[in-house]
């Protein structure tokens, strides 16, 4: 007989990617391919029929939000939307006690926010799977949307090197700094000193890549950082919960992923794509793009409109991808299915 509980995933949160192995989570990247397959071939594929998903947000959000939403109606279940001012998390109840009571209503839960303890706490007490949409420390779901490009444009992954330009402390560069290690995917971290990865987040990603055959470089040197790269990644200066753009600007300038810095790859041009997990301060058609120009006269950030709308640019794919993967992790972490070892 099926056991269910023996299957790989079943029942398991997503909470950050050191939990997973190297094989775990290139299974999430094909069945995500597999099941972009089936979306675009218009092939139902209702794994969670019947199921209820909480989709807890503290911080903002455009790609996660819809990811979540859309993946779960097409797996058949339904999402409840429940944001920072919706419900009394953190303010006026506990975070034990919310997730047990959401635990017994909802079949899995989703939550961004600021706190990995929080998404940590809610795995703890809510007795369902809880997927970490992006906290401070981490971004797993954008990691399998982001390999999973990869995979989609180069058909592999081991000894691809990705090179991240920017603020290499953030959630997206721990993330992606760790999953390559695991994956065996070389990972450059380009950015000044000051935002270097922690000692503690190089120290795990340095014991990953001892086993996978990864190399890790990080570095301030430009020219140095790029060279071989088959991916390069950016994203924003200052991240959500953050506010100290005068000294990122002033700190991040020189690391501005150009066309000039993509020829430092020394990369043939089919052999090298853009990529960012958006959203993205390309040009001044946003608010905060308008009050940079004011304030620092300048009119891109993180990356060029050039890079941004060049044949190397794959954001827009990537987004995409979200999706995908993140139907992929649902399904099974909650959909029952055979998946006795991968
Ligand atoms: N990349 C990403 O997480 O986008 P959102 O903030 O729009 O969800
Ligand atoms: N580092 C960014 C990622 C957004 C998807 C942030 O946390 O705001």
């Amino acid at each position: 007989m099926t056991d269910f509980k023996n299957s790989v995933f079943q029942g398991r949160s997503v909470l950050a990617e050191k939990d997973f192995t190297a094989a775990e989570l290139e299974y999430l990247i094909d069945f995500g391919l597999h099941l972009k397959a089936l979306k675009k071939a218009g092939i139902p594929h209702h794994y969670l029929e019947g199921k209820n998903v909480a989709l807890l947000f503290e911080k903002t959000s455009t790609r996660t939000r819809s990811a979540f939403t859309t993946a779960a109606i097409d797996l058949g279940a339904h999402p409840e939307f429940l944001g920072a001012n919706d419900i009394q998390l953190g303010k006026k109840e506990s975070v034990e006690d919310t997730a047990k009571v959401l635990g017994s209503m909802f079949d899995g839960i989703e939550f961004r926010g600021f706190s990995q303890k929080v998404v940590e706490q809610l795995a703890e007490f809510g007795g369902v799977p809880v997927w970490n949409g992006l906290t401070d420390e981490w971004h797993p779901t954008q990691m399998l949307a982001d390999f999973m490009t990869v995979k989609e444009n180069f058909g592999h992954l081991k000894g691809l090197t990705l090179t991240f330009m920017g603020d290499g402390r953030n959630n997206v560069a721990n993330s992606l700094l760790v999953t390559g290690a695991i994956l065996g995917v070389n990972i450059h971290i380009v950015a000044p000193k000051e935002l270097h990865p922690t000692k503690e987040i190089q120290d795990l990603a340095n014991g990953f890549a001892a086993k996978s055959g990864a190399q890790l470089f990080i570095t301030d040197d430009l020219d140095e950082g790029m060279k071989g790269s088959n991916i390069v990644y950016t994203d924003v200066w200052v991240s959500m919960g953050e506010s100290n753009w005068e000294e990122r600007v002033k700190l991040l300038q020189p690391y501005q992923v150009n066309m000039a810095a993509l020829k430092k790859t020394g990369t043939p041009d089919d052999q090298l794509i853009f990529m960012h997990c958006l959203p993205a301060f390309h040009d001044t058609d946003t608010e905060y793009g308008k009050e940079i120009q004011e304030k620092y006269g300048i009119t891109e950030m993180e990356v060029t409109d050039e890079v941004f709308r060049s044949s190397y640019a794959r954001q827009f794919e990537e987004a995409e991808n979200r999706m995908h993967s993140i139907k992929a992790m649902m399904a099974a972490t909650l959909g029952n299915l055979f998946i006795p070892r991968v």
